[in-house]
């Protein structure tokens, strides 16, 4: 049994808040597309845009660490035991097969990880936040010279906000499945994680 200090103070207040925020959006978006009623249309939406500003900021601070810290990095998408990630989580994983992937402080991200967050730091963020502020400004795309329809930009939102969905389903599985069911979630809490090896 081993302990390493993975996540940072910021780290961890950046990925709880984020969280917190695009479940926040994700629960009021799809209010205002009509498909429950938690609020009330008038309040969904601006809680949808207090949280979409509220993530706008963080995302800026969140962009300015990974640059000065040099943690940018561990995002670049990699083929190395790619694979094997994938046959582990496909079949592996079922079996108690040891996990192919040692995570240490310069490398914490598997893969799979590095190809999932690349994807979405690089389209599904500024495909949401173009589609958000596009949708909020509508009334001034003329001003603006902004030559578009909004059936596009509302179709593309929508789709961002089902891929959010997606993506949080997917990523809370994920987060069981570490050398405990919890021991993923309470690295994120506490910074430390405890790995089998
Ligand atoms: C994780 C991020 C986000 C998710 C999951 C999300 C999701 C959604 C969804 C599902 C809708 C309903 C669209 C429809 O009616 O079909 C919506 C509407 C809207 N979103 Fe977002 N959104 C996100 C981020 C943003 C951002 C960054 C902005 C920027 C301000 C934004 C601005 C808006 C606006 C203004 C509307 C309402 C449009 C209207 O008045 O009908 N959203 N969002």
């Amino acid at each position: 049994m081993q302990r390493i200090y993975l996540y940072s103070r910021f780290e961890r207040f950046w990925h709880w808040s984020q969280a917190a925020l695009i479940i926040l959006l994700i629960l009021s978006g799809f209010e205002i597309h009509g498909t429950w009623n938690i609020w009330g249309f008038e309040k969904a939406h601006s809680l949808h845009v207090i949280s979409a500003w509220g993530l706008t900021g963080l995302v800026a601070f969140a962009i300015f660490w990974h640059f000065t810290t040099g943690e940018w990095r561990q995002y670049i998408p990699t083929f190395e035991k790619l694979k094997e990630m994938i046959s582990y989580y496909t079949g592996g994983i079922f079996k108690g097969e040891p996990h192919p992937f040692e995570k240490t402080k310069d490398k914490k991200l598997n893969p799979l990880q590095r190809w999932a967050y690349f994807k979405l730091k690089v389209i599904l963020f500024p495909l949401q936040f173009i589609s958000g502020f596009l949708f909020l400004y509508y009334n001034d795309w003329k001003t603006l010279g902004i030559d578009l329809t909004l059936e596009p930009v509302a179709l593309l939102h929508t789709l961002g906000g089902f891929a959010f969905l997606a993506f949080l389903v997917i990523h809370a599985y994920l987060t069981t499945t570490g050398h405990t069911l919890f021991s993923h979630i309470k690295a994120m809490i506490t910074g430390w994680e405890t790995t089998g090896s």
